[in-house]
């Protein structure tokens, strides 16, 4: 058994093994598919809106002849009469042979890792992390580009709450990824996340705009002004319409085979005048969201055994109910947790949310 709750928990051997067997599985007889995890059940609670991921994730699961249980709306769950997501877990927990989760609130599915007793699947938790995703982004990079190694990728749009964005850097670390984060200033890229591409040497700029990098990069990794994100909805206004890229943007100002990726839902950031160009991979990538997740689910409950080892900690745990997280978003702040520290060099930080205690 082994849980998917942050990209950096994952060896570069375990990213690959995912990959490779999200490609065989997509590849195996439909007939043969349904088999491999008949009989077993994965329960998905989406304590936040989804299309693809919670879809994908079914559609993943009936693929294997995996049954589902689950909610997408906590509304009418007995959180409405004021369980806790402890609880809730624990129960989930008693019912399932895995269990896929997004919630709103930062650090939340560490702690679904803390207080379960089956695999844990992070399907997104708040601004913090996407690790499945990531996983999807990964297969789509090396499908569409040969490798992933040695590329340069640009991400456009929220860099700051964008936890596709968080994921996918925290990754490309592994792979020796040249990384641009533009954005307004406002919504840039945190400094936590920076700190861990200093630790790995990973070289990175942070730009207002893409123009100057479009004709050097691999990729172009647009991502939606998250409004529901912002604590001050004026301070959305003023960054709502900080990209609309169109093809007329594109054209003969990039590389001839650089891919265009966005992990959707797009608002106005990628005109539809880009959908039919060969640069367009937003559509195919969220496809790949099928294999990936089946991977996914089937090296989670160990159905398929991984052989890969996991990374080592490179951390200290230390329970200290006086460092406090200040990330107000903090799962620290909505429930019973243990309150824990992750000492690393550089560093004390959230074992729940990842930031940097006290910045
Ligand atoms: N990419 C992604 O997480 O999409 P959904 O919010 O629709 O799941």
């Amino acid at each position: 058994m082994k849980n998917f709750i942050s990209i950096k928990e994952l060896s570069k051997e375990e990213i690959i093994e995912v990959l490779d067997t999200a490609k065989k599985l997509d590849n195996t007889d439909s007939d043969e598919r349904r088999k491999i995890m008949d009989g077993k059940i994965m329960t998905s609670i989406f304590f936040e809106p989804s299309t693809r991921t919670r879809l994908s994730f079914t559609s993943a699961a009936y693929r294997m002849g995996c049954k589902e249980l689950g909610f997408d709306n906590p509304d009418k769950s007995s959180i409405m009469k004021g369980e806790s997501l402890r609880d809730t877990l624990i129960m989930v927990s008693a019912y399932s042979d895995i269990i896929v989760m997004r919630h709103n609130i930062d650090g939340a599915a560490k702690f679904a890792e803390e207080v379960t007793n089956c695999p844990v699947i992070n399907a997104g938790d708040g601004s913090n992390e996407h690790p499945s995703q990531t996983l999807l982004d990964l297969y789509t990079l090396r499908d569409e580009l040969g490798s992933i190694e040695n590329k340069k990728i640009a991400f456009v749009g929220d860099t700051k709450y964008g936890r596709t964005v968080h994921s996918l850097s925290k990754a490309l670390k592994m792979f020796n990824g040249e990384l641009y984060f533009v954005s307004p200033d406002i919504i840039q890229i945190p400094d936590y996340i920076l700190k861990e591409l200093d630790q790995a040497k990973i070289k990175y700029k942070k730009l207002n705009s893409y123009e100057e990098i479009l004709k050097d990069i691999d990729c172009l990794y647009m991502t939606r002004i998250q409004k529901e994100r912002f604590d001050n909805i004026n301070e959305y206004e003023k960054v709502k319409n900080a990209f609309n890229i169109s093809r007329k943007d594109i054209e003969g100002k990039c590389k001839d085979n650089m891919i265009i990726m966005h992990p959707l839902p797009r608002v106005d950031e990628i005109n539809i005048d880009l959908d039919d160009t060969k640069y367009a991979k937003y559509f195919v990538q969220a496809r790949n969201g099928v294999p990936t997740r089946m991977a996914m689910l089937a090296l989670a409950t160990g159905i398929i055994e991984s052989k890969a080892k996991r990374k080592e900690i490179d951390y200290e745990v230390v329970e200290n109910k006086e460092m406090v997280c200040t990330n107000g978003k903090c799962v620290t702040h909505f429930e019973q947790t243990k309150n824990k520290v992750a000492k690393r060099s550089y560093g004390d930080f959230c074992y729940y949310c990842n930031r940097e205690i006290g910045k």
